[in-house]
């Protein structure tokens, strides 16, 4: 692949987010294939084309390329944008394409690119962290609601790849950056996403909500106060990079006011959530650090109790 080619993309995963990004990469020109796993979801995308729906009310209709084969199709880079729980299957199923396409994770959660690596090859892998708001409104249409920022950048430090990737989606006008330290990219990203996700999650609210709602900022807040601790311990993140978490989840609320969670819809369609990788991961590392994360162990219970179908009325409304 030179800087001359143009890079043709898959999208594996056609959920909220996986649907956004193809419909960027499509405004920007780029040839996209979108890799789905359900025939129905591949017939639906192919008969309506992928739509999606503006902030104001606007639909536009993508014309996309779809698949419900992955490893039969070549494309230069798959774009991973499944459930953190099913980033080893995507790997397994990236390791199976031919040619040997590089991958990026585009995901929530933490340990995404650790496992992409360990099955394709850390050189393979970039780690990309979006703040840009969306909802998955059927199999076939998404909607954004709020746009934040992307950051791309490669497992093992510069890539390739990067760059271009960045403009191509500054071509589809997402604010966007490269970083060369996607590590502590994730971590910041994450920290957003273990202070909104199980808090909304649980209380079946939209992110603005723990603006408006004292008690639930207090949670969310303490949550990230504490997943800042361990990035702190670990040395990913220095002291004011996980003070400054607090207040970057705070913005993401506000971008992104009137988004439903990613772990929201999860609880409300019944399926698992990502919360292993996120307040989850933040438990384990803490107790191999003897970090004390009341908070998040909390927070991790009583969305384990959902997911269980055991939750209490007041949760489960
Ligand atoms: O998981 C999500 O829902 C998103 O990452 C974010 C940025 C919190 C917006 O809802």
């Amino acid at each position: 692949m030179d800087g001359a080619e143009p890079i043709r993309i898959g999208v594996l995963g056609a959920g909220a987010v996986g649907k956004l990004t193809a419909a960027a990469l499509v405004s920007s020109g780029m040839s996209v294939r979108l890799l789905v796993r359900r025939q129905e979801q591949a017939a639906s995308l192919r008969q309506n084309g992928l739509v999606l729906v503006n902030s104001d009310g606007k639909r536009l209709r993508f014309p996309v390329a779809v698949s419900a084969d992955p490893v039969a199709e070549a494309v230069d880079l798959v774009m991973v944008t499944v459930k953190s729980i099913d980033t080893e299957q995507a790997a397994r199923q990236v390791a199976a394409m031919p040619g040997t396409p590089c991958v990026l994770s585009l995901q929530n959660g933490l340990g995404n690119g650790e496992t992409l690596a360990a099955l394709l090859g850390p050189e393979r892998v970039l780690l990309g962290v979006s703040t840009y708001g969306a909802t998955a409104q059927s199999d076939y249409e998404v909607a954004a609601r709020g746009s934040g920022e992307l950051v791309v950048g490669g497992y093992l430090g510069c890539h390739p790849l990067a760059d271009k990737l960045a403009a191509i989606f500054s071509k589809a006008g997402w604010n966007v950056r490269v970083s060369s330290d996607m590590q502590r990219e994730v971590w910041k990203k994450a920290l957003v996403n273990i202070g909104i996700n199980p808090v909304t999650a649980i209380h079946r609210v939209p992110n603005g909500a723990i603006l408006e709602r004292p008690d639930l900022r207090q949670i969310a807040v303490a949550a990230v106060w504490e997943a800042g601790q361990v990035a702190q311990g670990l040395g990913v993140l220095s002291a004011d990079e996980a003070a400054a978490g607090v207040e970057r989840m705070l913005l993401v609320c506000r971008a992104t006011a009137a988004n439903r969670s990613s772990m929201l819809q999860d609880v409300e369609k019944g399926r698992r959530t990502e919360i292993g990788s996120l307040n989850g991961a933040v438990v384990r590392m803490a107790d191999e650090l003897s970090v004390a994360t009341p908070v998040n162990r909390e927070l991790v219970n009583r969305i384990r109790q959902i997911e269980a179908g055991n939750c209490d009325g007041a949760y489960c409304t």
